[in-house]
């Protein structure tokens, strides 16, 4: 018997609803839905339900997020609306639709909190949410993010450079990797209930990379500890790769010695690389990455080499073959 097998792949941008038809379709969605949901929190402040959580949420870090004071690379381009970054995203532990992550995660209690750093280290170290940030460290960065689907955002994040809590586990010479995983809890994540992907979602980047000044860990996002469905309550940016580099409900950050399995990777490693760095030249084997479409405009526009941080990283890649090490 023949039996085909589904596997789980990231859209092409041609194949999502377009932004602005989906959008529509909620706000539509949204108000009947609130007609028959009259009786919760939720309805009653006339929020969604991932919002709700977030508005019920005690979040310790809430005033210093919200007093952050700016950093990291000038950027000239407009933000994204926040009303877009918090309701078109890809966190597949709440389903594989865009809406699925604010419309699904409701469930989900990102507090208390707790992050282990261990592996090729001197020091492992667990600690809780309120202890993993460094009180000088923390900053508002507004980043290009640019999907692999070839869509983009400009956010503004809340977070400090993850080489501040590498640092404090002590990394031992033999540290050549880093490995991240998200927080596994299928009784509050839908998506876990099903095979989607193999749970956790992992990712990792080389030691260099994940020293870099600009790969941040966010806490928050437009002067708000993170939404559920933005990765609550912390999660990586690193924003010169593409976006599903940049992992959400960080609870594991393992220092290897050889390059860490990575979840794209081991779905479909034709079409998913370790590196994955923006690269313009270098398209996915089922369509281009020369121009994308950042969220809100109706034109496309040109792909920047390493999203634009080209400046900064490049020489994180003197001499590597851009195409072998996609
Ligand atoms: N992290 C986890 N744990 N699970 C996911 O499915 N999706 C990735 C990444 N991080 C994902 C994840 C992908 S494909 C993208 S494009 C970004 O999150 C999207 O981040 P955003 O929703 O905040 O824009």
């Amino acid at each position: 018997m023949l039996i085909k097998i589904r596997t789980p792949r990231h859209p092409r941008e041609n194949e999502v609803t377009p932004k602005e038809l989906y959008l529509s379709r909620r706000r539509f969605l949204a108000g009947s839905a609130g007609l028959a949901l009259g009786t919760t929190l939720g309805a009653r402040l006339g929020l969604t339900p991932g919002v709700a959580r977030a508005a019920a949420m005690a979040n310790p870090l809430a005033g210093a997020i919200a007093q952050a004071p700016k950093g990291g690379p000038a950027i000239s381009e407009p933000v994204t609306s926040k009303g877009d970054a918090t309701s078109y995203n890809n966190f597949y532990e709440f389903g594989s639709g865009k809406g699925d992550p604010e419309e699904r995660s409701g469930d989900f209690h990102p507090l208390p909190w707790t992050l282990t750093i261990d592996g090729e280290v001197e020091k492992p170290l667990t600690l809780g949410f309120e202890d993993l940030v460094p009180a000088d460290a923390l900053e508002e960065r507004i980043y290009r993010l640019r999907c692999v689907e070839a869509w983009s955002m400009v956010i503004p994040w809340t977070g400090f450079s993850l080489s501040r809590l590498i640092e404090r586990a002590k990394p031992l010479s033999s540290a050549k990797y880093v490995a991240f995983e998200t927080v596994v809890r299928p009784e509050e994540m839908p998506g876990q209930r099903t095979g989607l992907l193999d749970w956790p979602y992992r990712e990792g980047l080389r030691m260099d990379e994940a020293m870099h000044p600009l790969t941040l860990m966010a806490v928050g996002m437009y002067g708000d500890p993170l939404p559920n469905q933005n990765g609550a309550p912390i999660r990586l940016v690193v924003p010169w790769k593409y976006g599903f580099k940049s992992i959400k409900s960080v609870v594991r950050i393992s220092l290897v010695k050889e390059e860490p399995p990575t979840t794209w990777n081991m779905t479909n490693a034709r079409e998913y690389g370790f590196y994955s760095n923006v690269n313009p030249q270098v398209d996915h084997p089922r369509w281009s990455q020369a121009k994308e479409r950042r969220i809100g405009d109706f034109l496309r526009r040109d792909t920047l080499m390493f999203n634009g941080y080209e400046e900064e990283v490049a020489g994180l890649y003197t001499g590597m073959d851009l195409r072998k090490f996609y």
